[in-house]
């Protein structure tokens, strides 16, 4: 089946809309992308991504020059001629966690003007079950007159770091909808990708994106449980998980024991979830855990710098890496966020390196602690080593050098990312890993 070239827009140009949009275009469609912010689409309309994302910038550039893709902040423009009209706006956790819908609803009420005769609005967004039937509700009521189109619930699964590689090459692709021609059609917009594609209700597809990521984020914090308990019982989480994993019924991946999961997606959607099961009178206790277990996992590797210090005041902290997760310049929800905080509570001087984030870090940990250039700068006369993003940087560290330049060689290694043989190889070092035992070698002090 050849391409079926469609007019697409798509709303919301962050991570996931910039993504798809992207990829829609390299795939052969014809896309604008649209979004409010206009320093955002200013800096795309120069071929310059927002944000870090590998594969992103070059693709970008190509499918512009190429003229498939434009970007505007006018809906009168980019919904010229759309066909589909993806919403990938931001959905954001309230106080309570609930989901603050009002991008979503704001996005809809102002597309409802523009919106052509059977056209297709997707919500990409995640978003609680019954929201695609709100907003088909307040297009409705904004329609100047009245129109036939259809809603389609199409949830992302991709994952920040390799967004344009996930974008290509989905695991699946699910399809909610209501009407089988809106779905087939977009099943044809996915066509070229060689995709595996579920249909379902759109209910079933709201819920889909919810039980996976509270299911990813459930494993990470049972693995986290499973390393605390392996520290006090003298086991090797990594072996454990390795063990584990090879059964095929629980598979390897998110069994890295750590400081806790991140981001702009698991935190919000497993309280969003836990929100939502409340509301429908469900006591989702698992889940309350999951979240429970990750808001102190990261402090943990705090508390063991405790017990090794006894008091950390005045003492030189240097922290590598920042963004929730590597390849990644975004900090929201990051750990590092949390142990930076506690640091400076206990009265540390914290300096940090990351190689991507240390700009959106800056926003929002301010001056409070000290930026360096690179990680030699920031070891310099350190009297302590905290490791909390995995970045490949970081991984291939010559460790003797490390040692060297530190005050006092000691390394508290939230991600279990330095090999141990290389550990093992210094003269001088105190490390503690996460669920593994601390390596100590004698002859220091
Ligand atoms: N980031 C991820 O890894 C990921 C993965 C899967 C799903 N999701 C979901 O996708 C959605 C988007 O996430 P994101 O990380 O891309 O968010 P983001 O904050 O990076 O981007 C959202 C964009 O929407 C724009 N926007 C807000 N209101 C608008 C409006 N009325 N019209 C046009 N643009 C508007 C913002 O200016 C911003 O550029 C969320 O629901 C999120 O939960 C995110």
């Amino acid at each position: 089946m050849s391409l079926i070239k469609m007019n697409i827009a798509v709303i919301g140009t962050g991570y996931v809309g910039l993504s798809t949009g992207v990829c829609l275009a390299e795939i052969g469609h014809q896309v604008n992308g649209i979004d409010v912010d206009e320093a955002k689409i200013n800096e795309l309309l120069q071929g310059s991504s927002p944000i870090y994302e590998p594969e992103l910038e070059p693709l970008l550039q190509k499918n512009m020059k190429k003229g498939n893709l434009f970007f505007t902040t006018s809906l009168e423009i980019g919904l010229k001629d759309a066909e589909i009209i993806i919403l990938a706006v931001g959905t954001p956790q309230h106080e309570d966690g609930s989901v603050d819908l009002s991008y979503l609803f704001g996005a809809a009420k102002d597309l409802a003007p523009h919106l052509k005769n059977k056209s297709i609005v997707v919500i990409k967004s995640t978003v609680p079950v019954g929201t695609n039937h709100q907003v088909k509700k307040l297009i409705e009521d904004h329609l100047p007159h009245p129109i036939a189109f259809d809603m389609i619930s199409n949830p992302e699964f991709l994952r920040q770091g390799s967004a344009i590689s996930d974008t290509l090459h989905p695991d699946r692709i699910i399809i909610g909808s209501l009407e089988s021609s809106a779905a087939s059609k977009v099943e044809a917009m996915y066509q070229p990708l060689h995709a595996s594609i579920i249909h379902t209700s759109i209910e079933s597809a709201e819920m889909i994106k919810y039980a996976s990521n509270a299911f990813l984020a459930t494993k990470i914090s049972f693995i986290n449980q499973i390393a605390n308990l392996c520290e006090s019982v003298g086991a090797d989480v990594e072996d454990v998980a390795m063990g584990m994993g090879m059964d095929k019924r629980i598979g390897a991946t998110f069994l890295q024991a750590g400081i806790g999961y991140g981001g702009s997606c698991f935190p919000k959607d497993t309280k969003a979830l836990l929100h939502m099961a409340k509301q429908n009178g469900h006591h989702f206790s698992q889940l309350n855990e999951t979240i429970a277990i990750n808001d102190t996992q990261p402090l943990l590797l705090v508390k063991k710098a405790v017990n090794r210090f006894t008091d950390l005041k005045g003492k030189k902290i240097a922290l590598l890496g920042l963004s929730f997760k590597p390849e990644t310049d975004d900090m929201r929800e990051a750990p590092s966020i949390k142990i930076a905080q506690k640091l400076l509570e206990l009265g540390t001087v914290v300096t940090a390196y990351d190689p991507i984030a240390i700009d959106r870090a800056k926003q929002v940990l301010g001056n409070s602690i000290h930026y360096a250039n690179s990680v030699w700068e920031a070891l310099k006369d350190a009297d302590a080593l905290f490791l909390l993003t995995e970045w490949g940087e970081f991984k291939r560290i010559d460790v003797t050098r490390v040692t060297g330049l530190m005050k006092q060689p000691i390394i508290f290694d939230g991600r279990n990312c330095f090999d141990t043989d290389k550990i093992e190889a210094c003269e001088k070092i105190e490390y503690y890993p996460v669920g593994k035992k601390a390596i100590l070698k004698e002859g220091f002090y």
